[in-house]
This record gives structure tokens, sequence and C-alpha cells, in this order.
């Protein structure tokens, strides 16, 4: 099983044997002062028994940071602190930029890497994310890769092939050790702020071309750790049927997760 630290008393799905992962990705949204209160409800929101179904991971802003991980260890919060970025350099002359050193000093013990966002705005290349994931584990965090074809590349049955080529060259300098302990986000990128998911069929064929991936990299026993979310429109409606796929282990949210109601039913759900 790849090793989650577990002083949140989690259990693993009893079909897969392998920890689920709900991530809120707040984006560039909410300010600290919102950021506290939005946490406080959503604390107030969860039931015990929702800590030990699911690792719940927030991924806010770096201003957010700093007062979201105050809050979190002075009320002994079950969240898993996240963010969603960094550079791959430890430090240096890279103005705007934050290290992953930095963020792991500040207790965040995930970071999304590699999203669509940043590939399309940011000119993230498939070299800075390989990079990225190297600087995430060289600090002893969870790096979430996130991963998914255009609409484009859909139309044109171009999935398969996409899917590998970004976990290949994101990820196959890894050893064994490591490839199992990072999370992948199937995010078709038609799927995002659309409002239109996939559907449970394409969600879950996406996941598998991941595991297969997995395998030829590193072996059935490593694909069959490895675990993979889901993003692109969750909603508390939907959450569930996502959640109950063979080859899901949890979702990242992004628009629904910043209003702490839908996402503690999408937690819920
Ligand atoms: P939405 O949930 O708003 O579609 O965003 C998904 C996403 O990009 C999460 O990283």
């Amino acid at each position: 099983m790849a090793k989650v630290r577990n002083e949140f008393e989690l259990k693993p799905n009893p079909k897969s044997g392998r920890y689920r992962l709900i991530s809120a990705n707040w984006k560039m949204n909410l300010n600290h002062l919102e950021a506290i209160r939005n946490v406080q409800k959503l604390t107030f929101l969860l039931r015990p028994a929702d800590y030990s179904y699911t690792e719940i991971s927030i991924h806010p802003p770096f201003t957010d940071l700093r007062p979201l991980q105050l809050l979190i260890d002075s009320d002994r919060m079950r969240f898993r602190l996240g963010a969603q970025n960094c550079h791959f350099e430890p430090s240096g002359a890279y103005t705007g930029e934050i290290s992953a050193p930095m963020l792991a000093k500040m207790s965040v013990s995930h970071v999304i890497v590699g999203h669509s966002e940043r590939r399309k705005y940011f000119g993230e290349s498939d070299d800075m994310i390989r990079a990225k994931v190297g600087a995430v584990f060289a600090s002893q965090m969870t790096p979430i890769i996130c991963v998914g074809e255009s609409l484009e590349e859909r139309e044109e049955a171009q999935t398969e092939a996409r899917i590998r080529s970004q976990v290949e060259s994101a990820l196959s300098f890894l050893a064994p050790e490591l490839a199992e302990r990072c999370v992948i986000a199937y995010e078709p990128i038609w799927a995002i702020g659309t409002g239109v998911s996939a559907n449970p069929t394409d969600a879950q064929k996406g996941a598998l071309i991941i595991r297969s991936v997995f395998a030829d990299l590193w072996g059935t026993g490593v694909a069959d750790k490895v675990r993979i979310q889901y993003g692109g429109s969750v909603n508390p409606s939907n959450a569930a049927e996502f959640m109950q796929l063979d080859d899901i282990d949890g979702l990242l949210v992004g628009g629904a997760a910043l209003d702490p109601d839908s996402f503690a039913r999408i937690i819920q759900a």
C-alpha cells in the first residue's frame, strides 16, 4: 500500500485497498479572511465519519497557506494542506515564484503539478512538470499530477495517446517506491469549469489508461497502488457515481469546492 500518513485513522477502500483523497483546488479565489471562514464552515458541516472515509486536501492560493496552517494546527482539523503549484528549484533568482521546500516548511503535504490551466496560460512544458514532480518528492510531499485530453484530442480519438505521453513524460524517471506514492488527477480539459463532466464510463476508461501506463513502466504492483482522482465539473449530484468506480480513488474539485456546503456534500456523497 502506498504510504499515507495515517494519524487521521483513515479507512482504505475495502475493494481496492487504496486510501481515498478528495481535494479542493480553489484556483485564484478566496483571500485569507475568506479562506479562514470557508474552512471553519467546512469543519462545522463535516461529521467525524467523513474524515475516516477519505483524506481531504485543501489547495488555496499561496497567500492563504500560512493562516490556514495556523488554523488547522491550532484547531486540530483533519485536513491536509495543499498547494496548487511550486517552482522546480529549491531557491534562486526566480522572481515571483515559491519553492517546494518553502511549502513543506509550512506543513503543505500535497502539491498539484501540471494543471491544464498552468500548461495553457503559463506555458508549463512536460520538462518543467517532470522537474516539479522531482522537487515535490525531494521535499517529502505528494504530487497530484494532472493529465487529460482536450476536446479536439478526444474527437480525434487521441485520448489514450495524450494521457500516455503526459504520464510517461512527467513520471518515467521515478523509482517504483516514488511512482506508487503519486496521485494522478484525470482531468479531461473539456470537462473543467464547463459544467459538463465526463460520464462515469469515460472517467473509468481514463483511469484504466493511467493504470496501464503505470503497469508498463513499473509493473502491476505499482499500478494497483497509485491513486487516481477524477476532476472536471464535479458537484454534489455527480460525486458519488465517480467515487463508486473501481479505478477512481478520489476527486479534484474546482468550482464546487469554493462553497463549503457543496464541498461537504461532495465528501458526504
Ligand atoms: P471544476 O471543478 O471547476 O470543473 O475544475 C476542475 C479542476 O480544474 C480542478 O483542478
